[in-house]
Parts: C-alpha cells; sequence; structure tokens
C-alpha cells in the first residue's frame, strides 16, 4: 500500500474513487468506464469486511469511512460509493460531519438519490419493488427519496439477505442461488402483484440478473443502477466543472481488495468483463 501511495504522488494522478463493500460496485463502475474512459479510477472492494448488509450503521459507517479516506490519500478528489448500504447508512454522515473535517474541496457522491430520481420514468402502474440488503430496506432511504420525486408511486421494500453472499462466496451460478432467488421474487410479487416495475437497489444484484429474469414474468422490467449511476456522474461533473478540471485523464483503471487478491481478480474479470489485476490493501 505505502509503495502505492507513493506511485500515486509521483504519477501525479487524481482519480475518480469508486467504492463497494465487495464485488457489486464493479456493475456501477462498468457503466461509469464505459461512458467516461476518459478519466483515471480507483476501484476498491472491502471484500474481506462484506458483506455490509446485516452491519450496523455505526460500523457501515466506519467501515466506509476508513475506505473514503484510503481514496483521499490516493489523490482522489471524488469518491462514488457505488453500495446501496454504505449510501444508505454511511453518506449523510460522511457528507455533513467527516467531509468538513478531512477536506472541503472533496466530494463523496452515493447512488440512492440517482436512482430514485428517474425511477418514475420506468413504472406505469406505479407501483414498484424495491431489492436491496437489510440495511439498506431497513433504512426507509429509498421510500423517503423516492416519495420527495414521485409521490405518486408505491414502493415494495424487500431485502435480500442471501443474494450479497452468493455473490460474495462465488455461488452465484448454483441451484442454490436460484432457490433464492426464486423465494425472495415469489414473496415480492404475492404481496404486490401490481408491481411492474423491480429496482435492483443493491449493485451486486445485477450479477444474479439471469436467475432474476428466469422467474420474473416478462411484462416485469428489472432496473439496474449502472448506467443511471453513470448518467447521473456525467451531468454531476458538467455542472461542477472545477471538480471536472482536477480529474486527471490518462484513462487509467487501478483495482484494490481488501481480501485475497487472486479471488478478486478471478471473479472481478468475470465481474467487470475485462482483465484484472488488483492490489492489496491493508486497513489499520
Ligand atoms: N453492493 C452493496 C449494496 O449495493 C451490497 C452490500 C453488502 O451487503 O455488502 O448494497
Amino acid at each position: 500500500m505505502v509503495v502505492t501511495f507513493y506511485l500515486y504522488k509521483m504519477d501525479n494522478k487524481r482519480p475518480i474513487g469508486v467504492f463497494d463493500s465487495g464485488y457489486g460496485g464493479l456493475t456501477v463502475f462498468k457503466s461509469i468506464a464505459a461512458l467516461m474512459p476518459q478519466y483515471d479510477y480507483i476501484y476498491m472492494g472491502d471484500n474481506g469486511r462484506a458483506p455490509y448488509g446485516n452491519r450496523s450503521f455505526d460500523t457501515v459507517h466506519q467501515y466506509t469511512l476508513q475506505c473514503v479516506e484510503w481514496f483521499f490519500e490516493l489523490g482522489c478528489p471524488l469518491v462514488i460509493l457505488a453500495c446501496n448500504t454504505a449510501s444508505a447508512k454511511a453518506l449523510r454522515t460522511i457528507q455533513q460531519q467527516n467531509l468538513p473535517r478531512l477536506d472541503v474541496e472533496k466530494r463523496v457522491l452515493g447512488v440512492i438519490r440517482p436512482t430514485a430520481e428517474v425511477i418514475g420514468s420506468y413504472t406505469k402502474t406505479r407501483s414498484v419493488g424495491v431489492l436491496g440488503t437489510k440495511g439498506t430496506i431497513t433504512s426507509g432511504s429509498y421510500e423517503i427519496e423516492i416519495s420527495k420525486f414521485f409521490p405518486d408511486i408505491k414502493v415494495h421494500p424487500l431485502a435480500c439477505p442471501m443474494w450479497v453472499p452468493l455473490v460474495e462466496y462465488g455461488e452465484y451460478m448454483s441451484a442454490g442461488a436460484d432457490y433464492f432467488v426464486e423465494k425472495y421474487l415469489d414473496e415480492l410479487l404475492t404481496g404486490a402483484p401490481d408491481i411492474d416495475t423491480i429496482l435492483l437497489a443493491c449493485t451486486h444484484y445485477p450479477l444474479l440478473m439471469d436467475k432474476i429474469r428466469k422467474y420474473l414474468p416478462e411484462h416485469i422490467q428489472v432496473v439496474a443502477q449502472g448506467g443511471i449511476v453513470a448518467d447521473s456522474l456525467a451531468d454531476y461533473l458538467q455542472r461542477h466543472t472545477r471538480m471536472e478540471e482536477g480529474i486527471t485523464r490518462n484513462g487509467s483503471m487501478q483495482f484494490y481488495t481488501t481480501d485475497d487478491t487472486s479471488d478478486f481478480d478471478h471473479h472481478a474479470t468475470t465481474f467487470f468483463g475485462a482483465n484484472v489485476h488488483s492490489g492489496f490493501v491493508h486497513l489499520k
């Protein structure tokens, strides 16, 4: 990590940081990098401490803040929390309490608000299923944010606590994954048969997309956040020219994990769709 730190300082890079508890953020990073390949990026997955989904507010805040500080040390002026759980449980405290102390010039953005802003354009029945981790769902963040933009939409939230472990432990292709995908979708649709749109409010869930589609009627559309967050970031950078000018543009991507790098490289290469060679991060 020390070597990397000096490398970055010598390179004088100021990349965009993209953070998740593990692999899920790669589904967002893929869309961001495809839309804006010109910038430098660092992706970091805190796989060593994933899943975050069942952890307390304090723990998610403490872990997320530690990772945000790590990105700042490497020179990132902007960090995207490509994780709904961290966005729901840590973002506001980081923005309001930590950032003023850490660095008033830097920014940390999440994924919930940009998703809430556009979800109304997907649904005709105004009945939307929101699937997320226990942390995201119990925070009530999606009901609150969606009601600000679309008070007519009825949100049906459901926690799917087994889905992230299936991805993190490499079981996303297994029969066990089929069982848990069908189980939660049945539960959601039995409770709200008029749903026409299901939002995957966890960045890990698109990695189960084939199985999710398999257990849903065709008329229900499934919304993943990658494209939404990428569009929203492009819009943000267009409106914040000083920030945009501060990000370096060599089209580079660096990947880091807090767990075994060969495991990370193996799965991340599949999820990201390009060869990934990660570095290990030891967070003290
Ligand atoms: N990708 C994270 C999210 O969007 C999953 C969190 C986890 O349980 O680690 O919520």
